[in-house]
């Protein structure tokens, strides 16, 4: 049975008849299915952009061999290794921050704070590859600590990089870089860590959406021995 619209061939539900080991659930709604293989790939990419969200945006400065400055804000964002710490984001095509990091192994990564919103995006206008977008959007800049580029005044979080290497998928590069070092303003750490009342970080959503922090919840994670020994855990997440 089909209870779905389909962008692409679609693949029928599965038989909720069948013993496949699913719990179902006859109150889910129903679903438009999205194909890549039959979609045309932008319009993809737009489906993609609007369902991994909300995403975080690093501000990556970096210094071409010419020695002009760039900054651009690069969405697909993450931390890829805990030891050594990594961070990796990645080009969609070859553009500066990548030629940049390629030719001199380095780079920073800015938070991009709410009070900055119109900013981050003017840094993400294409402009020539001689011209510092940081100039260009009244973006302040400072030097780093162990790296030769600078980074975000204005942010509370700067991570400085060196660059651990690339991997060239499809289209896009992925950018892995080394943390050698994290900066954060003094009134922003509490407790050891930055904290995100005052971090205040701007995301990325699909289309031209973008979001802030909404309402922040705190949960302890569940040892697998306080469950198997009180079976109240498991009724409550389950509503039992
Ligand atoms: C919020 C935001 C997030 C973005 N994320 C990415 C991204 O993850 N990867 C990418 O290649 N371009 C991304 N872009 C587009 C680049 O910032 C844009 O192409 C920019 O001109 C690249 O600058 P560069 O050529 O100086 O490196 C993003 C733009 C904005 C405004």
């Amino acid at each position: 049975m089909l209870r779905s619209r389909a962008y692409g061939p679609a693949c029928a539900d599965s038989d909720p008849s069948s013993d496949d080991g699913l719990v179902t659930a006859p109150e889910a709604p129903s679903r438009v299915h999205f194909d890549p293989g039959a979609m045309d790939i932008r319009a993809f990419y737009r489906v993609l952009n609007s369902v991994v969200v909300p995403r975080p945006i690093a501000w990556v400065c970096s210094r071409s061999a010419e020695g002009v400055l760039n900054l651009a804000p690069h969405s697909f964002y993450t931390v890829a290794c805990v030891d050594p710490p990594v961070v990796q984001f990645t080009s969609v095509g070859r553009k500066d921050s990548l030629r940049n990091v390629e030719a001199t192994g380095e780079f920073t990564v800015s938070l991009t704070p709410e009070w900055l919103f119109e900013q981050v995006n003017a840094t993400g206008t294409d402009f020539p590859a001689g011209m510092s977008e940081a100039e260009q959007c009244g973006v302040h800049l400072e030097a780093s600590e162990k790296v030769g580029v600078p980074r975000v005044a204005l942010s509370p979080v700067a991570v400085e990089c060196s660059l651990h290497s690339t991997v060239r998928l499809g289209d896009s590069t992925v950018v892995f870089g080394r943390v050698l070092h994290i900066s954060a303003w003094e009134g922003a750490v509490r407790d050891g860590r930055p904290r995100i009342e005052h971090l205040k970080p701007l995301a990325r959503l699909g289309g031209n959406e973008w979001s802030t922090i909404g309402e922040v919840k705190e949960i302890a994670r569940i040892p697998y021995r306080n469950w198997a020994a009180d079976p109240a855990i498991g009724q409550q997440v389950r509503g039992d």
